[in-house]
């Protein structure tokens, strides 16, 4: 049973207020909050366990790797990859993108291709572009129309013998448009040999993700967007590219053996994981992920989409409201500007004072705020414990900044 006041009371930082109001927090794509679960369990972790894994033989030692060994294959099992060693632990999911994008360097020659879409954020754009730098390949970008849908008759003519990655969002960050990954995949698949790239920031914290299912090659999400702390993120990568390509760190745990004439590298996941890595931060993903099975990808799903089609409702019926992407199939956001009102840190503002927290601006997504000539917009983004007052609360204050402001 879906109990959203039962799944309110483990979110203790739900209970503040904000500016004299009850916290609205509705900006869950920037980064969600934390259950008491996964406190407890970073509390719990320096309190009764800190130590550096996989280096000593000391009990504390021992303790902690295992934990992290734990949150790893409840990882793998929540992405359902088909071994832990394909999930590698790293800070989020721009690290994610970059390392990927690095360890393909000596894979990219000149004119070659890399294939990303319009709705990319930054971090799913600079890594492909510093990579062009590096090889002399090209970016090919799959355009939107007025809804912000790709246009994926493009993807057809662009894809060729020179393709060599395709990297897309399976959800938009900015405007929290759900994009067609498995038709992507697909014709990626059919027409080239390229490696297959998914940045699920923003789709982990709502989906149920399968990378076989997908087949993809690589897939990359932040912790702190499914209620576990900064810092933490995984990278999935299939065993066979993994093991063929370079290492990206060098440094500490991902060597095999390590002399001044010759270093050879340890095997999955450590030759991807070189320094003392976050452990307390990765044990509590594996309890966000224990949190999120609890709840049930099912419940999480139904229960925003539910938010979504009302907020968005209700905020059409304000005069001057456009939302960006209206009629895409979209998850967990929504977009929007108010007609006359030419900055949305203006709203954003007005709607802090009522202790509402939005994110406005361009979400690091300029290349879409250029295509719908505007600056930025209000975007408010939903979690597992969003509620319907809170939404009518979000439309309350809009309805206000928009009468203090035009
Ligand atoms: N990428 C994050 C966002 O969309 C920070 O807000």
């Amino acid at each position: 049973m879906f109990d959203i006041q039962e799944i309110r009371s483990q979110f203790s930082i739900l209970d503040r207020e904000v500016n004299g109001k009850p916290l609205v927090y509705l900006d869950n794509a920037a980064t969600s909050q934390k259950p008491n679960s996964v406190l407890e369990v970073c509390h719990a972790y320096y309190t009764e366990l800190n130590a550096n894994v996989h280096r000593g033989i000391h009990t504390l030692s021992q303790l902690a790797t295992e934990e992290m060994e734990l949150s790893r294959r409840k990882i793998q099992k929540f992405i359902n990859a088909e071994h832990d060693f394909e999930v590698i632990f790293t800070k989020g999911t721009t690290e994610g993108l970059n390392l990927i994008s690095y360890i393909l360097t000596q894979k990219l020659k000149k004119d070659d291709e890399i294939i990303i879409s319009y709705l990319e954020h930054h971090s799913n754009i600079v890594p492909w572009q510093l990579l062009c730098e590096r090889t002399g390949a090209k970016l090919r970008v799959i355009p939107i129309d007025e809804n912000g849908i790709l246009q994926l008759d493009y993807l057809d003519t662009f894809l060729n013998e020179k393709t060599k990655v395709v990297s897309v969002n399976q959800v938009s960050n900015a405007l929290g448009i759900v994009n067609p990954i498995e038709e992507i995949i697909a014709k990626t698949r059919k027409n080239t040999d390229a490696y297959i790239v998914i940045d699920g920031a923003q789709s982990a914290p709502h989906f149920n993700i399968d990378v076989q299912k997908l087949d993809c090659d690589f897939f990359v999400f932040s912790g702190h967007k499914m209620y576990a702390p900064m810092g933490t993120g995984i990278l999935y990568g299939k065993r066979e590219i993994l093991e063929a390509l370079p290492p990206f760190h060098g440094g500490g745990e991902m060597i095999a053996t390590c002399s001044f004439d010759e270093t050879t590298y340890a095997g999955l996941p450590f030759k991807y994981e070189a320094g003392t890595p976050n452990v307390g931060g990765n044990i509590a993903l594996g309890a966000a992920v224990d949190f999120m099975n609890r709840v049930g990808h099912e419940h999480i799903q139904n229960h925003e989409n539910a938010l979504l089609e009302y907020a968005q409702r209700q905020l059409l019926e304000i005069e001057g409201l456009k939302v960006y992407g209206e009629k895409a199939h979209r998850t967990g956001v929504v977009s929007f500007n108010l007609e006359g009102v030419g900055i949305s840190s203006d709203v954003g503002m007005i709607l802090d004072k009522m202790g509402i927290a939005v994110r406005t601006g361009h979400h690091c997504t300029q290349p879409i705020m250029n295509f719908f000539n505007i600056a930025g917009t209000v975007r408010a983004s939903f979690a597992v414990y969003n509620t319907f007052e809170e939404i009518d609360l979000l439309v309350e204050g809009v309805k206000k900044a928009q009468r203090m402001l035009s």
